[in-house]
């Protein structure tokens, strides 16, 4: 199930999976609303798209609930990505991560409530799962957060919940698992695990692993992300809206597991970076030791049938990276 011919809202349509979003929209004959502040998107994430005739771009801050109500006028489905992402972000200015990440996100709620969106799908986090020591991670057994992030995504689903109670609204959220793939941002002190290995690797600098490298993730290639955002906001199961689902691939990979396989791909492009070896650093706060999903329920009340494994999608990844990197 694709989105075909109709008005689409991306929020952080310039960030990492934002705009992977709006390429494939577009490419689907849509029109595509991008709400984007550049706070931590890139203008070269949307470049391409400006001369699109399908293509608006609104720059401006979910903060704002004008702005808010101006893109989802008349738009038919509205994907919510826009946050501010990562643990230690939120470590360091909890403030301006709840402001963004709630204030923002019950704007953008309101919104879509005021101006008649059918439903809402928005991004929401595998961090959520805390320190619920269950693997793999089923939607209704949640621990406490281990970090203001997560709150904040988890209050993402308290809100969105209530709405669906409240008001006539749909709202599907999509708790990604560590998502990976083109136009990640590979730079600063906020870049996740993958774009910064592939980058130091690229480099020959050796990359740093935090902890011991048997700290696991599912590890989660954009495509499977772009598949399932556009199936939450088709899907016409009755039990389909008004929940959560995990969208992950549903396979573990630890940290050394993934140097290993980012080393061999690399190799094929320079053989030197074969010999790069990680050195290994302290652990983070926050961060859990495992992370692995279930993902029945997508499968089920979805019909998501993730495309790419992690190596699939690390080729595709790696690929684009020596591409655009170096
Ligand atoms: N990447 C992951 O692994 C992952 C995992 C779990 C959840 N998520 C969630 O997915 C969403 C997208 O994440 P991403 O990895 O693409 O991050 P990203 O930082 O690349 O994209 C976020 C986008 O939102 C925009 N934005 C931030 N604050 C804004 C504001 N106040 N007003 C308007 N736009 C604003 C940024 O400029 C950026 O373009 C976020 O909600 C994030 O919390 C991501």
């Amino acid at each position: 199930m694709m989105i075909h011919h109709s008005k689409v809202l991306v929020t952080g349509g310039a960030g990492f999976i934002g705009s992977n979003l709006v390429e494939t929209l577009l490419n689907q004959d849509n029109k595509v609303v991008c709400l984007d502040n550049f706070s931590t998107g890139k203008r070269e994430n949307v470049q391409a798209f400006l001369s699109h005739p399908n293509f608006r771009l609104i720059e401006g801050d979910i903060r704002n609930l004008d702005t808010c109500r101006e893109a989802v006028k008349s738009v038919e489905h509205v994907l919510h990505q826009a946050a501010l992402g990562s643990v230690p972000r939120s470590i360091n200015d909890p403030i301006t991560s709840n402001e963004v990440n709630v204030s923002g996100f019950l704007n953008m709620l309101v919104a879509c409530r005021d101006e008649g969106v059918k439903r809402m799908v928005y991004a929401a986090s595998s961090s959520t799962y805390g320190d619920h020591p269950d693997l793999p991670k089923v939607e209704d057994k949640i621990g406490k957060p281990l970090s203001p992030y997560a709150i904040t995504k988890y209050v993402n689903e308290l809100y969105a919940e209530v709405f669906s109670k409240l008001y006539k609204i749909e709202t599907i959220g999509l708790r990604y698992f560590n998502v990976f793939g083109q136009r990640q941002d590979p730079f600063g002190a906020y870049a996740a695990v993958i774009p910064k290995f592939v980058k130091a690797l690229i480099e020959k600098n050796p990359p740093v692993i935090n902890g011991d490298g048997t700290h696991s993730r599912d590890f989660t290639y954009i495509q499977n992300v772009v598949q399932v955002n556009q199936l939450a906001a088709l899907a016409t199961h009755p039990e389909a809206p008004n929940t959560v689902y995990n969208v992950a691939f549903g396979d573990n990979t630890s940290l050394n597991e993934l140097m290993a396989i980012l080393k061999e791909l690399l190799s094929s492009y320079d053989a030197d970076i074969a010999h790069v070896e990680a050195i290994y650093g302290p652990e983070r706060a926050g961060d859990v030791k495992h992370s692995l999903a279930s993902v029945d329920k997508a499968k089920k009340l979805l019909g998501y049938q993730p495309s790419h494994d992690i190596r699939r999608g690390l080729e595709e990844a790696v690929d684009w990276y020596w591409h655009n990197l170096r």
